[in-house]
């Protein structure tokens, strides 16, 4: 797909300079601006060791770092998506790639999107095993595809033929993931017994150039079973991103976020009604809380606000931008 080079974006931005383009453009050049989260869910301190905890916020803290050292040397903001998600994939904390949950049948299949703001170019793979990195899959997709959504055995063909990299299954593995599956079986519970949280990972990002861009990944449900695909890999449910709206990224009960069609309506309402992301994405999730779904999302808008918006008693997440905020959280009240 043709872009415009980065190289015109500029001429074309020092000539709106010479011709007198309002100070708040000029103000605007060079903010970059950056959310992710690591999953939404069940999270209360008394389930958290001090250990735990400082665990996965040194783990928040690194990806976010990441993805701020691409967006602040100029970098895309798919760039930071990929250094971000790359690194919650292989990190066995969250529910993405390495960490991922359990199928019923003991495999892990993976979801992952990822969607470029300037023209809404996406790519989303669903159900694939085995690959290491699935948002990276998800770009290839995107990029060396004519296609938006590869599923299954197609999406491995594919992703050989890309040179992505594969490992082996037990790579995936890890005792937690396991024995939620174990007991899920045991005591006939349903995934959202054993998952006490999500563990979806994603991130959205305002860039220097004035782009935005969305990536989710995920392995889903524990136990999920007939190929059961959730919201992060749909485009509009789980992610989305366009220059004239705003960025999202999803965690939650997949199939309520599908039904929502949670990213998509989250921008809409900013771009036809022109609500703030806060008030848009918490008007959706309360959407999805009313409808018995939970889960949460972040938000990058085209002014650099980066937002959060939950109905879960915690979500791992953490934010970023040139204007000095740096943080990460775990509980809903933080
Ligand atoms: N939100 C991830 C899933 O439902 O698969």
């Amino acid at each position: 797909m043709k872009r415009i080079p980065e190289s015109v974006a500029a001429i074309v931005a020092a000539c709106a300079a010479i011709a007198g383009v309002p100070a708040m453009a000029q103000e605007d050049e060079g903010r970059w601006s950056i959310a992710i989260h690591g999953g939404a869910g069940t999270l209360d301190r008394a389930d958290m060791t001090p250990e735990r905890d400082a665990a996965y916020r040194a783990s928040l803290q690194a990806a976010l770092d990441a993805g701020k050292a691409v967006l602040a040397g100029g970098g895309s903001a798919l760039d930071a998506i990929e250094a971000v998600v790359t690194r919650l994939e292989d990190d066995e904390k969250f529910n993405a790639g390495r960490g991922a949950v359990f199928t019923w049948d003991g495999t892990h299949e993976l979801d992952a999107a990822i969607m470029d703001g300037r023209d809404r170019a996406a790519g989303a793979i669903a159900g694939v095993i085995g690959v290491r990195h699935p948002i990276m899959l998800a770009r290839k997709v995107m990029t060396d595809s004519p296609h938006v959504m590869l599923a299954g055995e197609g999406a491995e063909e594919f992703a050989h033929e890309q040179g992505v990299e594969f490992m082996p299954p037990e790579w995936f593995d890890t005792d937690a993931r396991r024995e939620a599956l174990e007991r899920m079986k045991a005591e006939k519970l349903s995934a959202l017994d054993v998952d006490i949280k999500f563990g979806t990972v994603g991130a959205v990002a305002l860039d220097t150039h004035g782009n935005l861009a969305a990536g989710t990944s995920t392995g889903g449900m524990t136990g999920k079973r007939w190929g059961r695909i959730g919201d992060a890999p749909v485009i509009g449910a789980g992610t989305y991103a366009d220059n004239d709206s705003c960025a999202v990224s999803a965690t939650g009960w997949g199939e309520f976020f599908i039904r929502v069609g949670v990213a998509r309506t989250i921008c809409l309402r900013m771009q036809m009604r022109g609500e703030d992301a806060q008030t848009a994405s918490d008007a959706v999730i309360a959407e999805v809380g009313a409808m018995g779904g939970d889960g949460g999302v972040i938000v990058v808008a085209p002014s650099g606000d980066a937002v959060f918006s939950m109905n879960t008693t915690g979500m791992y997440r953490g934010r970023a931008t040139s204007e000095g905020l740096d943080e990460v959280a775990i509980y809903g009240d933080e």
